[in-house]
């Protein structure tokens, strides 16, 4: 059967490339997820504690959300490092879990799938993010939720720029991470209304948490 993410995948020459994975990035970030801030494990928990029905995780990693997961959902995770995945799968505990190797750009889900779609830290790293809002959009039942924690480029007109000058070298160490991405923008560009927002900052780096929900397409045009 084609599903929908096919049609993406065949128009975008992009994507058909193999994923790279980041093997050295796979193990250092299992290393720093067990000594994360409290407070990224709060985000962490309001973001992935919240989710309801048939859920849709973006960029597993190594399975860090799945401990604050509710009972009595329909999960299913995509991961496309396989290096990520392989360290996820020790982290799974017996429960049913599933890991696809989807790409958030390229979602192989029929629309209108899910009830809550959520991510953590994920889209610095996703290589085209306005087209993965396009999925999580897509894939979306009406009325469903985007719930998501991410670090946002920092405001000041210094750090602002430091950010934007370290991002090249950064992202070769950091796994793709861009630390100047202003996601809370694109995910209202993308034509989502948020509707709750928490967050703190690391320093001079913004951390994001909150709720979106899709602007119904007559109203967002
Ligand atoms: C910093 S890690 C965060 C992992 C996990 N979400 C967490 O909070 O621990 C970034 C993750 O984004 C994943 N990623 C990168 N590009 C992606 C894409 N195009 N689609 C989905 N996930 C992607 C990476 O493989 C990696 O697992």
């Amino acid at each position: 059967m084609a599903r929908n993410g096919d049609r993406f995948r065949r128009s975008d020459p992009a994507l058909d490339e193999p994923f790279q994975g980041h093997r050295g990035f796979a193990w250092l970030w299992e290393r720093m997820v067990r000594h994360e801030d409290p407070r990224e494990r709060a985000m962490r928990k309001y973001v992935t504690g919240g989710v309801t029905g048939r859920v849709l995780e973006i960029g597993v990693g190594v399975g860090a959300n799945w401990p604050y997961l509710p009972e009595g959902i329909d999960y299913v995770g995509i991961e496309p490092d396989p290096y990520m995945r392989r360290r996820a799968e020790r982290h799974k505990d017996g429960r049913d879990l599933p890991v696809l190797p989807d790409r958030a750009e390229a979602l192989s889900f029929p629309d209108e799938s899910f009830d809550t779609v959520f991510t953590t830290l994920t889209f610095c790293s996703v290589q085209q993010p306005d087209r993965a809002l396009e999925e999580v959009r897509r894939v979306l039942k009406p009325g469903g939720q985007f719930r998501f924690f991410e670090h946002l480029r920092p405001p000041g007109r210094i750090t602002g720029r430091l950010a934007d000058f370290i991002t090249p070298a950064w992202k070769r160490a950091g796994g793709g991470c861009h630390p100047n991405r202003r996601t809370v923008q694109a995910i209202e560009a993308a034509g989502f209304t948020i509707t709750e927002r928490r967050g703190f900052s690391l320093g001079p780096v913004p951390m994001a948490a909150g709720v979106a929900i899709p602007i119904p397409l007559r109203v967002w045009w």
